[in-house]
């Protein structure tokens, strides 16, 4: 932190989310924090870039034909490279100040289950962003090293990483990954699990942005226990005859779209514990599980968890910053950590 060094070179962390973006700076911390989204203005086929981020966000699903509002990462993985590039380009612009002397080096999280080929876009990215050294750290590493989990212990831990686009379920033991499985369910399936339910239970159409916000309020992991909950009222387009209608939603109704979900990141979990060796698999036994990722804030994940496993279940503080704090203390704890960051392949 008052190294001399920390002060001529500003080394980052990104964590490149399917939802969002942070950028931790050595010696600083998450310094940048935004949705992972790019809009361009479309003119005679050329792209220009438009936004970045939050006001990006704002404008997807309401765009005009000239402009696009697109998310480059799908399900954990960059699905459009050019796109990512640029959004990479952008932050690490934003938060490098160009009073350093010398170029960043850069560690960036990828899914326990990325290629090869998408490794090697990564670190190209980040290079031509700026970067002077890239590299990358498995997420469910960051994830525990950000939940404060003893991974380097002799003893197994398990962390769930409930994130926007996929599930990473992961046992460690002596600071490496035992078992890793990511599962393609997280935040955004949810989104479309509360879209499908209303559209085929109430004929009524929604938007992302509405479906995101129904399951921040009202989501829940578990039927409410008087058969109903908490309601809201949203607005959708009425399926029959077309026009804007206004509708109540109960709590109720949101579990059971939820459902599904919900379930595979319980069986995920059980499939883990299933194949995690006898003595690992006794240690989380005792310990527990760990929830990170925005997916972890969903109302009664824990305890839906905890009945349908067994096991004691905790939610990380700051669970939508425990990757990119995790894979800061990496790069701030370097010496000691060095095996978890991968400079090579
Ligand atoms: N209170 C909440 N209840 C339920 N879901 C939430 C809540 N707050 C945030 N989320 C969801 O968390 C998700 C974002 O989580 P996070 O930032 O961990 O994902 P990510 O790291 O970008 O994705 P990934 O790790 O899959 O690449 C979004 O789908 C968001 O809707
Ligand atoms: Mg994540």
């Amino acid at each position: 932190m008052s190294s001399l060094s920390g002060l001529f070179s500003s080394d980052m962390a990104i964590d490149l989310g399917t939802a969002n973006t942070l950028v931790y700076v050595k010696g600083r911390g998450i310094v940048l924090n935004e949705p992972s989204v790019v809009a361009f203005h479309v003119k005679d086929g050329r792209k220009q870039v438009l936004a970045v981020g939050e006001d990006a966000k704002l404008m997807l699903g309401r765009t005009p034909g000239s402009i696009q509002a697109i998310r480059p990462m799908r399900q954990g993985v960059i699905a459009d490279f050019d796109v990512a590039e640029e959004m990479i380009k952008h932050f690490i612009r934003k938060v490098h100040k160009r009073t350093t002397f010398s170029k960043p080096k850069i560690i960036v999280c990828v899914p326990h289950g990325a290629t090869p080929v998408e490794k090697r876009a990564i670190r190209q990215s980040v290079i031509s962003a700026g970067g002077r050294k890239a590299g990358l750290i498995a997420e469910p590493i960051a994830a525990a090293i950000g939940a404060g989990m003893p991974i380097t212990d002799p003893t197994g831990s398990m962390v769930v990483d409930v994130g926007g686009g996929t599930t990473e379920v992961a046992v460690l033991s002596l600071g490496d990954i035992v078992y890793a499985r990511s599962v393609r369910v997280g935040g955004d399936s949810m989104d479309e699990a509360i879209i499908n339910y209303l559209r085929r239970q109430q004929n009524i159409l929604i938007g992302d942005a509405t479906a995101e916000r129904i399951k921040t309020t009202i989501g829940s992991a578990r039927m409410p226990s008087d058969g109903r909950g908490q309601s809201m009222l949203i607005r959708g387009r009425d399926l029959v005859n077309g026009v804007p209608r206004e509708v109540e939603i109960t709590q109720a109704q949101i579990a059971e779209a939820l459902s599904d979900p919900v379930q595979a990141i319980c069986e995920a979990v059980m499939t883990a514990l299933e194949t995690t060796p006898p003595d690992l698999a006794a240690d989380i036994v005792d310990r527990g599980v760990m929830l990170t990722g925005g997916g972890a804030l969903l109302g009664e994940l824990d305890l839906a968890l905890r009945e349908r496993t067994g096991l004691a279940v905790s939610i990380a503080d700051e669970t939508l910053n425990c990757v990119a704090l995790g894979t800061g203390k990496a790069m701030e704890y370097e010496k000691q950590l060095r095996h978890v960051i991968d400079y090579e392949s």
